[in-house]
């Protein structure tokens, strides 16, 4: 008989783990409160954007592998997805992780593991789950099993990344460890380090927040350059060549679902010593209005009033659809409070979900005065100035993502500024 697995949560992680473990002999309900997200599902819809998911969500649909519905059932394992945001004060919101594990205390059976693969602050499954779980009546480590096992994977790679990745199981003792590690193995092909479930929910944040504080000192080099005449992108390139240097990029913030909020979860956790930690996130959260500073100190170089922007890119990175903790918006909002006039067109984004989004990239750069980039999508890479300079107005480009070719727009006559390079701003340009 196939083992059954029911997943809680069917997003950007819940799904993609659901379909693999059902494409792998695995026996899968999924379950998710939206009930227009589990119609989609059911009739092979995808309602996130990701590489080669569709192919595998119609195998498990077709093969009866995988079913969906509102509500959980009965199985041999649960896997928990769903959101673990921060509130508006910056402390986390756990009431997904704690409504979902209740929601499944019914149909918890003996001999069961249940598994949180959301990132949360260390210390949920042991003061959060547990005395849920506990409802049950079964007892904690010998009836019912329960670990941790963040998820690492990179939207836009989360099939390669779910098998490839290594995975971190943490057990709230070793047979629930190990159990998670047997299943696991249906389909990772990486290593499975094993350790408790509160290490395992430190590691996950550290990770995002080792890359948070890396972004916010390529964020603080970029401003540091401008101010001294320098390409922060040609210095950290030229550190990244030391063999123990691994300096990120800077750009217009740090958005998503994870580096954007999961280093809160530590200065909630010890507020007087996650000094570093608060500060990274204050100087990533300070680049949108560093971005939108700079659109206006352009307009004003080149008195344009009321000047109009082509925003590019909605998303928080590179070819993805996900919008959320995207510093664009932010970036958008300061442009309002500057009274700027903006269009914006994202390629991934499907369906108009902002006020002033164009459908097309002539749509958006009509009578422009600058293009922006904020969002380093392949298709803003791929544009020639030829498509654009005949609709512009003013022949201006800020790219925040320097992923455009300078010297390609400049010799067709475009005034390009690129963040944390002031050796492009103004006069004559260097290349
Ligand atoms: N997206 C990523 O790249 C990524 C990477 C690593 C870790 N994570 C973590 O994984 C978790 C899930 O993230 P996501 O991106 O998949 O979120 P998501 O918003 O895409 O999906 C979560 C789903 O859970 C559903 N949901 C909410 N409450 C529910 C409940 N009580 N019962 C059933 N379904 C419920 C929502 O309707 C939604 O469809 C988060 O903790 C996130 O930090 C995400």
């Amino acid at each position: 008989m196939k083992k059954k697995i029911c997943v809680v949560g069917l997003g950007y992680i819940g799904l993609p783990t659901a379909v693999m473990f059902a494409n792998h002999g695995m026996s899968v309900h999924g379950m998710d409160i939206n009930v227009d997200i589990v119609k989609d599902i059911a009739g092979k819809k995808l309602h996130i954007e990701e590489k080669g998911l569709q192919e595998e969500l119609n195998k498990a649909i077709d093969s009866k592998s995988l079913t969906v519905s509102t509500e959980p059932v009965e199985s041999d394992f649960f896997i928990i997805a769903v959101p673990s945001p921060i509130n508006a004060d910056k402390t986390a919101n756990l009431d997904y992780v704690a409504k979902a594990t209740s929601s499944i205390v019914p149909y918890i059976r003996e001999g069961n593991l249940v598994i949180l693969e959301s990132t949360v602050p260390p210390k949920t499954v042991e003061n959060i789950m547990l005395p849920l779980i506990k409802e049950s009546g079964l007892e904690i480590g010998n009836e019912v099993f329960v670990a941790h096992s963040p998820e690492r994977v990179i939207p836009g790679k989360v099939l390669e990344e779910l098998v490839n990745n290594d995975r971190i199981v943490g057990g709230i003792n070793e047979r629930s460890a190990q159990l998670a590690v047997e299943l696991y193995r249906t389909f990772v092909k990486g290593d499975i380090h094993v350790t408790d479930a509160t290490t395992a929910e430190l590691v996950k944040v550290i990770e995002n927040t080792y890359r948070d504080v890396n972004i916010a000192f390529a964020n603080e080099l970029a401003k540091i350059s401008e101010r001294i005449n320098v390409n922060v992108w040609e210095a950290i390139e030229l550190a990244n060549y030391h063999p123990r240097v691994n300096i990120h990029m800077p750009g217009p913030g740090v958005g998503g679902h994870c580096i954007a909020v999961d280093p809160w979860f530590l200065v909630e956790l010890q507020p007087e010593l996650a000094n570093l930690v608060k500060l990274s996130r204050q100087t990533n959260d300070s680049m949108p209005k560093f971005t939108a500073d700079k659109v206006n100190n352009v307009f004003n170089e080149y008195n344009i009033n009321h000047g109009r922007v082509a925003v590019l890119g909605l998303s928080f990175k590179a070819n993805i659809d996900d919008i959320r903790e995207s510093p664009s918006l932010k970036v958008i909002e300061y442009l309002d409070e500057y009274g700027i006039d903006y269009s914006i067109y994202d390629p991934h984004i499907h369906g108009i979900v902002m006020n002033g989004q164009a459908s097309t990239l002539e749509e958006a750069v009509n009578k422009a005065d600058m293009i922006l980039i904020l969002t380093d999508h392949n298709e803003f890479k791929a544009i020639s100035p030829e498509t654009v300079e005949g609709l512009m107005r003013t022949k201006l480009v800020l790219d925040t993502k320097r992923c455009l070719d300078v010297g390609v727009w400049r010799r067709a006559g475009f005034d390009v500024r690129v963040l944390g390079d002031s050796k492009t701003e103004g006069g004559i340009p260097k290349e």
